[in-house]
């Protein structure tokens, strides 16, 4: 049954004010494919019971699982390689340099899904920085959807994820196979902090501050005064040496010009000098 344009402008304000995903009108058909299921599992009968029950109580579980259910996922191992590719060859050998008196480093997943990400980062830096396994690393993964995060902690992935971007050598070295799945080693899945975090929340008390901040892949959601606060709040927990990860697709150009691109050709940027 084909979603009472009432009932879409009411979702599409309630993802607004939640998590400050914009569903432009015309997706009509996102919201019904997306919220079907979750009629199903709240035993309603269709979308329009899941409206009616968020109607009347705007708070709970469902709300939960409704906007957990239109977050986009996607993600890959190495995805784009080339920002994995420029941590390696610059910004890692830059923050070694620069903290080897206090041999501490802090990374934040800002976005990460459910896990390919953080776990990508993190065997480039066993591979290729042994060394780090002697600093104080502290990782924070963050994402808004509790499902993503359930499945990150877990760390069991599908043939076709591991398919998706991880090399063969680093899926023999840190997965076994655990039924029709490949889990990862529990000391990387120990190793990370996963926790529940909402990027258009005003303010962000107790975050950073951190040298590396990966923000991939979730800003073309927003519209732009949230790409701005976003931005803005990134820059009070980014060291002011630090580096922050866009999105191949995104830019802070005309959106903050407070950071400048790191390398040309690169969604690498840094915050300018005050
Ligand atoms: C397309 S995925 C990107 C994953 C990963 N960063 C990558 O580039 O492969 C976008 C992620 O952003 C999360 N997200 C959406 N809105 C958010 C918000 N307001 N706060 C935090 N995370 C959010 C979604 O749950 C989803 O897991």
């Amino acid at each position: 049954m084909a979603i009472a344009s009432d009932d879409f402008r009411f979702i599409a304000e309630l993802i607004r004010e939640q998590a400050a995903i914009v569903i432009e009108p015309g997706k009509e058909y996102l919201v019904e494919t997306r919220l079907g299921p979750v009629a199903v599992t709240a035993g309603l009968v269709n979308v329009a019971g899941v409206v009616r029950e968020l109607r009347a109580k705007r708070a709970g579980p469902l709300l939960q699982r409704v906007v957990d259910a239109m977050t986009t996922n996607e993600t890959s191992f190495f995805r784009d390689l080339q920002p994995f590719e420029h941590l390696k060859e610059r910004v890692i050998p830059d923050l070694l340099e620069r903290r080897k008196a206090e041999r501490s480093l802090s990374i934040w997943c800002a976005a990460s899904s459910c896990g390919q990400e953080p776990y990508s980062m993190l065997m480039m830096m066993r591979e290729s920085f042994p060394q780090l396994q002697q600093w104080r690393v502290q990782f924070l993964a963050t994402d808004i959807s509790q499902q993503m995060l359930a499945k990150a902690r877990e760390g069991s992935y599908t043939q076709l994820e591991v398919n998706r971007g991880l090399p063969a050598p680093l899926l023999v070295k840190y997965f076994h196979k655990k039924g029709i799945e490949w889990q990862i080693d529990d000391s990387l899945r120990r190793a990370i902090d996963w926790r529940e975090f909402n990027l258009s929340a005003r303010t962000w008390p107790g975050m950073g501050p951190f040298d590396i901040v990966m923000l991939r892949n979730v800003m073309i959601y927003f519209d732009l005064a949230t790409k701005r606060q976003i931005l803005a709040n990134m820059r009070k927990v980014l060291r002011p040496d630090g580096f922050l990860f866009l999105g191949t697709a995104e830019t802070t150009i005309n959106v903050d010009d407070s950071y400048a691109s790191d390398v040309l050709h690169t969604a690498c940027y840094r915050p300018k000098a005050a």
